[in-house]
Order: structure tokens, then sequence, then C-alpha cells
């Protein structure tokens, strides 16, 4: 089996194509599964043009088992890093049924593939959702989770417990469950970033668009809550550090290191930031002035949530090393590249 060569599914997505590109910079070979439902081969062409290597793709849906089955009779690999699914909370109230079809048939197609051809390990991407409004903070991996608000976040609880039922009555299987806090920023190169489909849903989106003009003003949803400044509390991580704990989970999983057939990860920096501080930090690191109002809150948003992150430390071996104003920089460079291509 070769340990050197892992399958990504959702690639060539916003997550996907930066873990690509430092799994090729660890010296493993990729295949990408992805159907361009959330993204387009232009995140291709930034992966090539970073590694100078272009990484097997092939265009297909993981709800289809056919033509996942193909890839893994004609590819040789040991570990799968599972990140194809929809991702719009918002979207996923208005249409639950296309997130519990996508997220949960995706995964199942995955893992029984997984066991039928004696692929042993599998990396999943979960999200610190899962926690919800949590009692406790920073939060532990062993935070109890809360009952998901959304659909979305619902197809996360529900993949984790079945990954954890299902590594742990194989003796074959290992799956880690990554669970990010907020991904944020873009490559450093500024040639694959985040690939939003009409208006942004997420903060820093909304800041770099509004900066770049594309949006008037931006929204900052409550001053009011419970907190220093009275707007809402998170932990952003860096998408290149956050790549970066992908391949230290495969190289965990193939150096037999697991201590558990089915462990979790909490992946953020541990500190938590305020939207205040994250648009202050925006306009000082770019050097420009954002248009921006205060907003009512916005439905369903908890009002803290940060990781404990010891675990991913001590344990995996992992830590957020980019500084928020780097992360920033790389975020309006990327903003930047797209509006000019
Ligand atoms: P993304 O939409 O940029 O990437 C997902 C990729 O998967 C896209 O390229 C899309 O085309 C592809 N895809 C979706 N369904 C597919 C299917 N059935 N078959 C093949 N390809 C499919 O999203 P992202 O931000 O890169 O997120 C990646 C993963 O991380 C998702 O599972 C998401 O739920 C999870 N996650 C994301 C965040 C975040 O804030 N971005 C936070 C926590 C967890
Ligand atoms: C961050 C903060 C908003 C937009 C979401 C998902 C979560 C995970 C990560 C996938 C909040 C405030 C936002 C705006 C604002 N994704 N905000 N104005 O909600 O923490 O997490 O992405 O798993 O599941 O829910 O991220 O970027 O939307 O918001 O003031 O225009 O920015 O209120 O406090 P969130 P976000």
């Amino acid at each position: 089996m070769n340990n050197r060569r892992v399958l990504v599914t959702g690639g060539a997505g916003y997550i996907g194509s930066h873990t690509v590109v430092e799994l090729i910079g660890a010296g493993y070979e990729v295949v990408i599964v992805d159907n361009f439902s959330n993204s387009d081969a232009s995140s291709l062409e930034g992966i090539a043009k970073i590694t100078g290597v272009t990484p097997t793709f092939i265009e297909a849906d993981c709800c289809d088992k056919a033509a996942l089955r193909e890839v893994f009779e004609r590819y040789d690999f040991s570990s799968v890093i599972h990140f194809a699914a929809y991702k719009a909370v918002g979207e996923s109230v208005a249409m639950p049924t296309k997130y519990y079809h996508n997220n949960l048939l995706s995964f199942i197609n995955v893992v029984e593939l997984m066991k039928e051809y004696h692929r042993p390990n599998i990396v999943f991407s979960s999200s610190a959702t899962v926690y919800g409004d949590a009692e406790e903070l920073p939060v532990t991996e062993r935070t109890p989770r809360k009952p998901a608000t959304s659909p979305y976040g619902n197809t996360k609880q529900m993949a984790e417990d079945m990954l954890r039922d299902i590594v742990t009555v194989d003796d074959e299987l290992y799956g880690i469950a990554l669970r990010y806090f907020n991904p944020i920023g873009a490559h450093p190169s500024a040639l694959i970033g985040e690939l939003p489909r009409g208006i942004p849903n997420n903060l820093v989106p909304y800041i770099t668009q509004t900066a770049a003009g594309v949006r008037e003003c931006l929204s900052i949803f409550g001053d009011d809550y419970p907190t220093p400044d009275g707007s809402c509390l998170r932990d952003y991580i860096d998408i290149v550090d956050l790549a970066r704990a992908h391949v230290v989970a495969i190289e965990r999983m193939v150096a037999g290191k697991c201590e558990e057939h089915y462990e979790i990860f909490n992946i953020g920096t541990g500190s938590p930031v305020s939207v205040f501080e994250l648009v202050k930090g925006f306009e000082a690191a770019n050097n420009l002035t954002l248009n921006y109002k205060v907003a009512a809150r916005r439905p369903g948003d908890v009002t803290a949530v940060w990781a404990d992150t010891t675990r991913a430390n001590e344990v995996l071996g992992w830590r957020a090393e980019r500084k928020l104003d780097d992360t920033l920089r790389a975020a309006w460079a990327w903003e930047c590249h797209v509006r000019n291509r």
C-alpha cells in the first residue's frame, strides 16, 4: 500500500487546495476528487504554480459511488482526507435535504470504499460548530457537544459519530476528526484562496470584498454581547496553519502513532479575537480604512468560542504559527488577485 499517496476529496476547494499544497511540499503524491460544486479549475492551476506539480485530478461526485470506486480501483493510497461537503449554515436551514444527502452520502461512500479496498486512514473535516454555545471556554475536545442548531452542524456531528462507530470496531481503520475553528486568509503567494459565491456569509471575505468596493459596507452583527468590546469572539486560524495540521495528522496515521482508532483534535490558535479587533487589525495590516457599521445581532451566532489547543500541541505536535496581521495581509492580497485576474 502506498503510504506516500493521499486521496483528497474536495481538494479543489478552499481548505483542500491549501492542504494539497502542503502535502506536495511534504513529499506526498495527491489524487484530488472534486465535482466543482463550490470551486473551479483555477485552484488547480494555483496549486500547480505554487508547487510545480500538477496533482492528479478526477472530476467526480463523491455521492456517485461507482465513480468513486473507479478512483479506488485505479490508485493505490493508504490515506484519505475528506473535505467534500457543502458548508453554508444558512442554506442548510433552508435546504436540509441537500445537506444531509451530500454531506452524509459522500462520507458513507468514502468509508465503505476504504473498508472494501483496505485503505486504513481517514482525516475528516469537522468543525467548531459541533460545540454550539459551549458551557466552558476555551473548549477542549472533551467539552460536551451541544445539539446542532443547523442541518449543516448536524451533518458534522453525525459524521463524527459514524466515523467513531465505524473505526472503533474495525482493526484496520483509523479516523482523525479535526475540528476547525474559523479558517481565514490565503496562501502567501496569493495564487489560491477562498472563492465565495454570491454574498459572503463569513466575516473575512465580507471585509475583503468591502475593501475592494464590491460590497458597500460591512455590518458588524451586534455590539451588545457580554464581551470586552461587545462584539463576538472567535478563534481565527490561518489557512496555511490549518492545512499543515492535515499533513501532521496524515504523518501520525502512516507512522502508526495513533493511540486510539478514533481521535479528535481542535485546530485553532487558542486565542479569542473580537469582530472589532479583526476589522481594526485588517485596516492596520493593510493600511486602509474600511466602511463598516454596527447592525443587529445575526440569529444563531454564539457569543464566544475559542479552542483549547493543548491536545493538538502536545499529542499531534502541531501549533498555529502565523501572525494575525500576516494572515489579514494574505487575505487582502488574494482579494486583489481575484479582482485583477
Ligand atoms: P469549499 O466549499 O471551498 O470546499 C469543498 C469542496 O468540496 C469544493 O471544492 C466542492 O466543489 C467539493 N464538493 C462538495 N461536495 C462534493 C461532492 N459530493 N463530491 C465531490 N466534491 C464535492 O469548503 P472549505 O471551506 O474548503 O471546507 C472544506 C471542509 O471543511 C468541508 O467539509 C467543510 O464543512 C469543513 N469546514 C469548513 C470550515 C470553514 O469555515 N471553511 C470550517 C469548519 C469545517
Ligand atoms: C464570524 C463573526 C459574526 C459576517 C461559521 C460557521 C461555522 C464554521 C466557520 C464551517 C461572527 C461576525 C460575520 C459579517 C459580522 N464553518 N460577522 N459581519 O459564524 O463564527 O462560523 O464559519 O464549519 O460552522 O457557522 O463565522 O465568519 O460567519 O462570523 O459581524 O458580515 O463575524 O457575527 O461573530 P462563524 P463567520
